[in-house]
């Protein structure tokens, strides 16, 4: 019998020699962590399926992003959840709507958090579409100006960085634009740009009120089967001008962002979406699944994947499992 010369085992034996050996690394400093903000004052709604992440007034907000600057986490993202809905969303631009002012308040109390907005429409519509709808369907071109006015609207009040999610052709460039015209050519975009129809937002339109009351996505987002699309999504999307572009849903799509860090070498972010938290969380709390290991592991393989950010709701927690560690 011939022994093995090479034992990929001797590298294993103790943890000094795994970490020498460790390809990945998770960090705190590739955490964005996501926040839902609505009017009103003490208000704090836990997500009934998403258990730990909660409904903030923009009071309460403050309270919980303390938390996260200590914790050294270095971006936020903020959704918001306005007073009223209407046709054209248009509380989603107003110079007092819920993200402007809580843009406003978070960026005055920490200056050196970097406050990243997601610039749609479907939390403001009352048809839950994330464009204008006309003749039963969203029209791209009409859209495209609402999406620019929204960036602004988000930069003027402070917005260090914004994240277009509509999933509308050319609205990159039209916001690249408004921003640039308008004096703002140094702020960045973080580009959703291969959004898929995913089923796993579904968490999330219940934390946002933001669930299409006719139709679904599909004609907007992403067929979960393609693969060469989200390249030519993302070839677009740098184009137009997008500094960071991103694969969202994660875990389900992780052939992709390697795809995409592959073919383009640009920043990867990447977005662990709500039902990818509510799916950890359900079976940790039924006691069938360790949260801790397993929440590293999947953030590990995002980062291994090629994603250099990622958005998840989780970021607090891991935050403070890598300080222990
Ligand atoms: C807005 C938007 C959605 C998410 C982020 N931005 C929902 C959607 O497209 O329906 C989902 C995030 C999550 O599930 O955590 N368009």
């Amino acid at each position: 019998m011939r022994f093995p010369v090479y034992r990929p085992r001797r590298m294993r034996r103790n943890e000094a020699l795994r970490r020498l050996l460790r390809e990945t690394v998770l960090s705190v400093n590739d955490l964005i962590c996501p926040f839902f903000v609505m009017p009103g004052e003490g208000v704090r709604n836990e997500v009934r399926s998403m258990p730990g992440v909660f409904q903030l007034s923009v009071d309460e907000l403050l309270k919980d992003v303390r938390e996260v600057f200590d914790l050294g986490i270095p971006a936020i993202i903020l959704f918001g959840i306005p007073e009223h809905k209407d046709e054209r969303g248009s509380e989603a631009y107003a110079k007092t709507g819920i993200i402007q002012q809580a843009v406003k308040a978070v960026k005055d109390a920490f200056p050196n958090l970097l406050v990243i907005t997601d610039v749609c429409m479907c939390e403001y519509t009352s048809h839950g579409h994330c464009g204008i709808v006309k003749n039963g369907d969203v029209d791209n071109d009409a859209t495209l100006d609402v999406l620019a006015r929204i960036a602004l609207s988000h930069v003027r009040a402070g917005a260090d960085m914004v994240a277009p999610s509509d999933m509308m052709d050319g609205r990159v460039g039209f916001i690249r634009e408004a921003l640039d015209s308008n004096g703002y050519s140094h702020i960045p975009i973080m580009a959703y740009s291969a959004k898929y129809c995913s089923a796993f937002y579904g968490p999330f339109r219940e934390a946002a009120h933001s669930a299409p009351q006719f139709g679904d996505r599909r004609s907007y987002q992403m067929d979960p089967a393609n693969s060469d699309e989200a390249l030519r999504e993302v070839a677009l999307d740098i184009e137009e001008g997008a500094d960071v572009v991103m694969v969202k849903p994660a875990l389900p799509y992780l052939d992709i962002i390697r795809r995409v860090k592959d073919e383009f070498g640009y920043p990867v972010a990447a977005y662990c979406v709500s039902g990818e938290y509510a799916m950890i969380k359900a079976a940790a709390l039924n006691g069938w699944l360790d949260e801790k290991r397993v929440v590293l592991e999947t953030l590990s393989s995002i980062r291994r994947a090629g994603a250099d950010m990622i958005i998840t709701y989780f970021a607090r927690d891991v935050a403070r499992w890598l300080r222990e560690t």
